[in-house]
Order: C-alpha cells, then structure tokens, then sequence
C-alpha cells in the first residue's frame, strides 16, 4: 500500500501541528516519535550496537535463552502483531524458532522502513501472511483482516519502547491496545529495568556522541520537512537520570538567546533553554505489574538476564 501525495501532506501537516504545539509550550518538548524519519532509524540502529547501550543486547540475549517459552507464549495458530517495527531484527529471531504465527503484522510510522522491511519478512517467510499498517500506534488504528484464519493474537512490543510514555500515558495506550486486540490475547513486552545511575547515564550519552546526533537530527529533519531554520551549531544534546521519577529525561538545549522561524511561526529560546525532547522510564518488575494491571493486563510470566538489567513481560489481558 504506498504512501500518495496527499497522506504525505497530511502526516506533514500533523507533524508541524504537534511540532509547534511542543514548543509554544513551556517549558519547551517534541513527542518522541519525530526521531524516526529515515536518518533517525538508522541512528538509532547505531545506538543499538553502542558498548554503553546495553538495552538490545540484553534483550536478544534474554530472547535467545528464553525463546522456546516466548513462542509458547505466542500461542496457536497466532497474529503477531508488532509494535514499532524498526529494522525487524528481533521478530526474525521469533519467526526463525520454531512457532506457529500464521500472520504477522508490523506497525511502524516509519512508512518506507516499514514496507521494506515488511517485503523481506514476506519473502523470507512465505507461509506467512505479511500486513503491514503505516500507523502511529499511539493513536487509534484498526488492524487488518487477513486471509489466513487465526486463533490467538499476540502484540509484541520490544525494546522499551513503552517507556517513552508517562505511566498515565501507557496505562491509556495499554488500555487501548487491550480493547484492539480483546479478552485473553497476550503481550509480550520489553520493559528496562531500574539500575545503578552511571550505566544509565553512560547508556544516553554514549562516547561516540551517537546519540547526540540522533537527538539534534530531529532539528535537521524540522528544517528539511518543515522549512524551519535551526542553526546545529546553537543547539547541543543532554540527557540525565531522574531517580526519582525512575526515567532518563534527554533534551536539546539552547546554546545562545536565539530565535528559531518554523512557516511562518517565531520561536524565542533563551540561552540554556531546552526542549524536551524523550523520557525513557525505567520500571521495577512489580512496578510494570501494576501499571499493566491498571490497563486490564494479568501478569503470567517474566523472564529477566541474570544481572536483572532488562525485562520482557508475557501479560493476558484478563477476560
Ligand atoms: C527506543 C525508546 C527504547 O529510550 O532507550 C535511545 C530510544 N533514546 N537512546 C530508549 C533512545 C536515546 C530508546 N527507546
């Protein structure tokens, strides 16, 4: 399903609303899904290899040891239903053991990403059915109806992604998905762990500067879609932990008093202004519990690496 001229003005035009909504607010934010344009996926992939991050491979290496029991979790006969599918490293990983996923479906906002990667997913596996939905899981959307009868549905949402939500956001985005995918379907989750501030602060702001650039590519990408006019050079990348509200709070910040058009729009920054760009909450493990169960999520299972520094959830929504 390819994208036309006018879906692309439409997510243009509903990017620049949010885009100016964030920073006329005050203080000053972006939603964290305007990373992900072609340049911000990629980076990001480069963050998943980085030393400090240690997020990805402690997820594999969970997966890797515990894959017998995740496929079991999928179930008979399933839908797979991925949230942010990226580079779709890890769901080959589940569709290369041996399961029983009869569809599978990769929701991504990432729309050439997307269907590219969803083509060789096809072409790998062609006993599968392969549906795609260009969609920012975010908001309301509808899954497809496939071909292929199923009997389970799974959503697999790896990777943390969950913690770029406020917990009163991910409760109403899991209470959302709940209602999408109905009574007794399962997720199965990846959720970062709580953990020693240094390999938290190491983690965001990597040696090679990686993420800073994945961080301020947002700027470039605002001045190439939207025509704005941040200058590179003004603004720089920051991220500290907050143990108390248990997240990495990342930002951009204003390196002078300077002023920033966006069609038509002025932004003032005042020199050491930030924006704030992503929160990535760490949980505890009963901490996920509660928060899922306040969704309608029972926990089943949770398989965790043996220094504790990531988990992935198996959850039912209760019936
Ligand atoms: C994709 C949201 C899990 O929060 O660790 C990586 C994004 N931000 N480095 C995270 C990210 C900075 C990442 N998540």
């Amino acid at each position: 399903m390819p994208l036309t001229q006018s879906d692309k003005a439409d997510g243009i035009k509903a990017m620049y609303l949010e885009v100016l909504e964030g920073l006329q607010a005050s203080p000053k934010r972006l939603p964290s899904k305007f990373f992900y344009d072609e340049t911000g996926s990629r980076l990001f992939d480069a963050i998943c290899e980085l030393d400090e991050y240690y997020l990805t491979r402690t997820e594999l290496s969970i997966m890797d040891a515990c894959m017998e029991e995740i496929c079991a979790a999928i179930g008979p006969r399933a839908m797979l239903i991925e949230y942010g599918s990226g580079s779709s490293e890890k769901i080959r990983r589940i569709l290369d053991a041996p399961n029983d996923i009869r569809v599978y479906v990769p929701i991504d906002i990432s729309c050439r990403f997307l269907q590219e990667s969803a083509a060789r997913i096809a072409r790998r596996y062609p006993h599968i059915e392969v549906r795609p939905v260009c969609a920012d899981f975010s908001r309301p959307f509808s899954l497809p109806h496939p071909r292929i009868a199923t009997q389970t549905k799974t959503v697999y949402f790896p990777g943390s992604t969950i913690g770029n939500f406020h917990p009163d956001e991910a409760v109403a985005f899991l209470k959302n998905m709940a209602e999408i995918i109905g009574p007794g379907s399962s997720l199965i989750i990846g959720v970062d762990l709580q953990k020693e501030q240094d390999i938290l602060h190491a983690a965001y702001n990597d040696a090679r500067g990686i993420t800073a650039r994945f961080n301020l590519n947002q700027l470039v990408r605002f001045n190439r879609e939207l025509g704005s006019d941040f200058d590179l050079r003004r603004f720089e990348h920051q991220a500290l932990y907050n143990p108390q509200k248990g997240r990495v709070e990342m930002h951009i910040v204003s390196t002078d008093n300077q002023t920033v058009h966006i069609n038509g729009a002025t932004i003032p920054f005042r020199k050491g202004e930030t924006i704030w760009t992503e929160s990535s909450y760490k949980y505890t493990v009963e901490g996920f519990r509660k928060l899922a169960a306040r969704a309608g999520f029972e926990p089943v299972t949770v398989w965790c690496d043996a220094q504790h520094f990531f988990s992935i959830h198996h959850l039912r929504v209760t019936r």
